[in-house]
């Protein structure tokens, strides 16, 4: 998507340096466009526990990279020691964020296409690098897609009501949290290209702010009309008929249509069940978790560090700053992410098109999991 009328994915190959992939470094956004470096798995490993890049689909690319990089490192004397040290970097990369599925997904996506396609190190650094554009290339391609399937339901309120479409978002599933279009915004932005007028109320997302600093800055960058709300605003705005549709993205979706997406969605979902506004939920077929049917119960929810519900972060002459807003003796807990049961959610844009969410409408889309 554009930066100062440049076009930008989130993650990608340094031009002239085949060792060293480079990412927007999203924690100083929106006041600071910064790229970052990363030349190593560890690097890669950090810049995800950390977010320095964050989202589903951006994890996963992140993921593939990050193998890359792995396998670039590995010891070349012997496929069955390279083949060690991928298996072990893909753990350790596994292990830096639990909810989203798309990190796991890519990792063992990496160790088959290595293991069948490579006789040799040098030949399975080959087919690393291929692999992570492939996922990184596929990504990109499906949230365009999904903009696609999506932009129907936008229409159709539109024709219906005849003016502008208030479209209510949680956190940001937009193009940061991916390769390139995002998942929830990729319908907007859609919509903005047909000419369809919209506008979007963007949740605050506390404790990080994903939709404040990540999803707003995004649609004054596509020049999409919106407005920011704190978190506990949405269920207002329900009742008050100025929400038409909700489009959220996910971290991980079951078989039967389960949402893990990020914390306080769960709420907006309720609050739009209880006055009838349409909830969707866009995804990559990546965030689909095809072993699992009850999110509640089976999703690892991740668990941060206190201090990002104690501070927030903020720019105060012309610096980013943190200040505390507790007491400093209060403790805090910092649950990431919930699971919004498939009942509340009218349907699931995908790159395929939209499922209804339940285990047959997910099948109906994708027959080769029967
Ligand atoms: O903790 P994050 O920022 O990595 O959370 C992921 C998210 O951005 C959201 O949950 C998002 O809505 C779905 S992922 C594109």
């Amino acid at each position: 998507m554009n930066v100062g009328g440049e076009h930008y994915r989130t993650i990608w190959l340094k031009p002239g340096d085949d060792r060293t992939v480079q990412i927007i470094d999203q924690r100083p956004l929106p006041h600071t466009f910064v790229i970052e470096d990363l030349a190593s798995s560890d690097a890669m490993a950090r810049a995800i526990k950390e977010m320095h890049l964050r989202g589903a689909g951006l994890i996963g690319a992140a993921a593939g990279w990050g193998m890359y990089l792995a396998a670039l490192e590995a010891p070349q004397s012997s496929l069955e020691a390279f083949l060690g040290y991928l298996h072990e970097a893909g753990e350790k990369l596994k292990k830096t964020r639990p909810t989203a599925v798309n990190l796991e997904w890519a990792v063992d996506r990496q160790l088959r296409e290595i293991a069948s396609r490579a006789q040799t190190p040098a030949e399975g650094v080959q087919v690393a690098r291929a692999t992570a554009q492939a996922i990184a290339d596929e990504d990109a391609e499906f949230c365009r897609r999904i903009g696609e399937h999506g932009v129907k339901i936008i229409e159709e309120i539109y024709e219906k009501k005849g003016d502008t479409v208030h479209i209510l978002t949680h956190c940001n599933a937009g193009w940061l949290a991916f390769v390139d279009y995002g998942t929830a915004t990729a319908p907007m932005y859609e919509a903005q290209k047909r000419g369809i007028p919209i506008h979007v109320w963007v949740d605050e997302t506390r404790p990080r702010n994903q939709g404040a600093r990540l999803t707003a800055w995004e649609l004054v960058q596509q020049g999409v009309p919106h407005t920011v709300v704190a978190d506990n605003v949405g269920g207002h705005l329900m009742q008050h008929g100025l929400v038409d549709l909700v489009i959220t993205g996910a971290d991980r979706v079951t078989r039967c249509g389960d949402v893990a997406n990020k914390i306080g969605t769960y709420l907006k979902a309720l609050a739009a069940a209880d006055n009838g506004v349409p909830f969707y939920v866009a995804l990559p077929s990546s965030t689909l978790d095809w072993s699992i049917c009850d999110g509640v119960a089976e999703i690892p929810i991740e668990q941060r560090g206190e201090e990002e519900v104690k501070y927030i972060q903020g720019l105060h002459e012309g610096e980013v700053k943190r200040v505390l807003l507790t007491p400093p003796e209060s403790p805090a807990a910092n649950y990431g992410f919930d699971v919004t049961p498939a009942r509340l959610v009218r349907g699931l844009i995908t790159e395929r098109g939209v499922a209804a969410a339940s285990e047959a409408g997910l099948l109906e889309l994708y027959p080769e999991r029967r």
